[in-house]
């Protein structure tokens, strides 16, 4: 059986402020599609997977929101955490679920915020992991061909010679800095992380067993409750406790069995202002709006978004990401994006 893992439970800080602790932005309408990031994730992935097999991972707090969204999915598939602790606890969590269910399942762990164009080619690449998934104890994950030294990103190398479509991974790196990314890139034979990876259950339970053991341990404790009314409570005590670790530093960087298959679809997390600038329709000025009534005079290259449907009237600004909302106006230099989530240090007790 496949089974789907969607991690829903990060903040999207960079998105302020219409990305916010209360409303994270995989809960909103980013692409002014008329869907929001997680249902457009969720349609993507039940293409391939029953929708009774997806898995929503998130905080307590999204237990509502989560609901109203995906309204296919039932109260059962929202694992709720009480506390943030990055991805590897929750992917644990969910895989012993998973497996307890079933312990020859497959399954994908995706994130809830990303864009990917073509359903179909991401639907083949997937499918071609889940039978290598099935043949071997191997944990794979899709590789994108970085296009610049992004410093937020994991790394993969492979072999140079591997002309296999599946390749053994030498070396994963979570997050490198800027000189070493460089350098990656100039080598040529990495990848990045899409940050989405296909398993089966037993698989990254054993790398959990041998690379997180202290984590492996505190959650096999509940093997008994998980997917009984009994599996709250235990989630309840147990979950802080957990090393707040990603799955990348975690596993990944440390496992000897990772694999990659190179992307075949277009991809991009959407994972600051310009990153959704970057993959929206402009006008003949280069403006990228959502969800706006505008009257653009002499101003080009700005990213605008309301949530209100304002009408917004711009003279003589250029490369500014405008933002409206019912509570915060934002005007701010696209070029300093990674700085908005500094500021949440000043406003936070605010928002
Ligand atoms: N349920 C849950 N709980 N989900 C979480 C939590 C948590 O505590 N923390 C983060 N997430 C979700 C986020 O909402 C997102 O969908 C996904 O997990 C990944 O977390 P990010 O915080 O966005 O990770 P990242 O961007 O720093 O890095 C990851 O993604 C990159 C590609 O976008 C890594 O996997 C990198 O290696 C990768 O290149
Ligand atoms: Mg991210």
């Amino acid at each position: 059986d496949y089974y789907a893992v969607i991690m829903a439970g990060g903040i999207g800080s960079r998105f302020w402020p219409v990305s916010t602790q209360e409303f994270p932005k995989q809960f909103h309408d980013m692409l002014g599609t008329g869907e929001t990031l997680l249902q457009k994730t969720f349609s993507r992935l039940n293409k391939i997977i029953p929708s009774e097999n997806i898995y929503i991972l998130t905080n307590e707090m999204y237990l509502e929101i989560t609901l109203k969204q995906l309204p296919k999915i039932s109260e059962e598939q929202v694992v709720l955490e009480p506390a943030m602790r990055n991805t590897a606890p929750c992917i644990l969590l969910s895989a012993l679920k998973i497996k307890k269910k079933n312990p020859n399942a497959l399954m994908l762990v995706a994130p809830s915020d990303h864009w990917i164009e073509d359903e179909n080619a991401f639907a083949n690449d997937v499918q071609a992991c889940f039978d290598a998934a099935q043949r071997e104890n191997i944990l794979l994950t899709l590789g994108i061909e970085p296009t610049f030294p992004n410093t937020g990103y994991g790394y993969i190398e492979s072999d140079k010679n591997d002309i296999s479509e599946i390749k053994k991974v030498k070396q994963f790196r979570e997050k490198p800095n800027y000189e070493t990314a460089k350098q990656f890139l100039a080598d040529g034979n990495f990848l990045w992380n899409a940050g989405i990876f296909i398993w089966s259950a037993h698989s990254i339970v054993a790398s959990f067993e041998k690379n997180l053991a202290e984590m492996n341990a505190l959650f096999s404790k509940g093997t008994d409750v998980l997917n009984t009314s009994e599996e709250k409570n235990f989630i309840e005590k147990n979950y802080s406790e957990a090393e707040n670790i990603s799955i990348d530093y975690g596993i990944l960087e440390k496992a000897g069995n990772v694999f990659v298959k190179r992307a075949t679809f277009d991809w991009n997390d959407l994972g600051t202002w310009g990153a959704l600038y970057d993959k929206l329709e402009k006008d003949e000025n280069q403006n990228a709006v959502v969800n706006a009534e505008t009257l653009l005079k002499n101003s080009a290259s700005n990213m605008i978004f309301t949530d209100t449907k304002k009408l917004v009237v711009l003279d003589g600004i250029e490369e500014y990401i405008v933002v409206d909302k019912e509570d915060v106006l934002l005007l701010f230099p696209k070029k300093k994006e990674q700085q908005i989530k500094e500021l949440l240090n000043e406003v936070s007790h605010k928002f």
